[in-house]
């Protein structure tokens, strides 16, 4: 398997999650190997159009050495930058449909170089875009084991973060901590196994979520998506852990719960003043896609309708 190989997940599924029109403007906020991106346009007529981003800039080479269609714009940028963005091509409102596919590709965890994968040794980088922040080793050398700790736990919700916060720092006192395979048998040497999971999973996904700040990401975008869809326009959102779809699911019930009006009571104003998001609920990978793409079997797609107007 090439290594720009990644196998699209729930494609059939957010594809007519996303409703497309014609001729409408779509947003696929997470080119990756362009999948979904192509299913997207394969959907689209002549004037229809998609923009895509993507905060690696060899998911944008892939890109351009691959696809030559002129409906399709790429922007090297984080999905955070789309309120900028569409502001600045006066596209605010005007998008039809969103597709957020988070977290990491297959040819990056496949590239060692990349420092994702605790199964080849590789520099510990696993910053999706190179050419801004720290690397994970970096981060790992200037913060005390408090601080790494609370990270391990908070975005691997792994029970021995302590524990592994403090062989790290421990193993710091010898020897420069910098490769993946250094840091997978660091912290196989304090957690079990669990079944079929490397011991390291919850650690490298904690430390990855971290450096590349993905739930703030995320939280920012989803807000940011309330001023950029269109009236009835659909977001899809494909997430891969309990932490980053209990952000999406808190995000559509926050703006898709009606206001009740109890009779002699006080209106609780939480500061939302209007029903913004219709919840058109939440869907899984089939067991034949799971056994076909192991990597679909966390996935959840999430779908919700931007209204049309107030309390609809
Ligand atoms: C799961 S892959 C997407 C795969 C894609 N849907 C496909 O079918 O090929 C996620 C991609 O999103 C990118 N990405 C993740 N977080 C991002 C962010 N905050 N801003 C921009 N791109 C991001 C990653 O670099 C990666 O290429």
């Amino acid at each position: 398997m090439s290594s720009n190989h990644h196998q699209s997940v729930m494609f059939e599924k957010s594809i007519e999650g996303l409703n497309i029109k014609n001729d409408g403007i779509y947003i696929d906020a997470t080119f990756g190997r362009g999948g979904h991106a192509l299913g997207i346009l394969n959907k689209l007529g002549e004037q229809g159009q998609l923009i895509a981003f993507d905060q690696d800039i060899s998911a944008i080479e892939y890109a351009n050495q691959h696809i030559n269609d002129t409906r399709l714009t790429l922007i090297h940028s984080a999905f955070a930058d789309m309120h900028q963005v569409l502001s600045e091509q006066g596209l605010l409102g005007k998008i039809d449909g969103i597709l957020m596919d988070l977290g990491v590709s297959s040819p990056q965890l496949d590239n060692a170089q990349r420092g994702f994968s605790f199964n080849a040794d590789g520099p510990l980088d696993m910053r999706m875009n190179q050419t801004r922040g720290i690397s994970a080793a970096q981060w790992l050398a200037q913060a005390d084991k408090v601080e790494i700790a609370n990270v391990i736990y908070a975005f691997g919700e792994e029970r021995k973060s302590r524990h592994i916060a403090n062989a790290i720092k421990k193993f710091q006192v010898d020897t420069p901590l910098e490769t993946t395979l250094q840091l997978a048998n660091i912290v196989s040497s304090v957690v079990r196994s669990q079944k079929k999971k490397h011991p390291a999973t919850r650690t490298f996904q904690a430390i990855r979520i971290f450096i590349n700040q993905e739930l703030k990401q995320l939280s920012e975008t989803l807000e940011q998506t309330l001023d950029v869809l269109a009236p009835e326009a659909r977001l899809c959102v494909i997430s891969f852990h309990s932490i980053e779809d209990r952000i999406v699911k808190q995000f559509v019930r926050k703006y898709s719960k009606q206001k009740q009006l109890p009779k002699g009571l006080p209106i609780i104003d939480d500061g939302i003043q209007q029903t913004l998001l219709r919840d058109l609920g939440k869907s899984f990978a089939s067991s034949e896609e799971i056994s076909a793409n192991r990597r679909s079997r966390s996935a959840i797609l999430r779908i919700a309708q931007r209204t049309t107007k107030p309390n609809v």
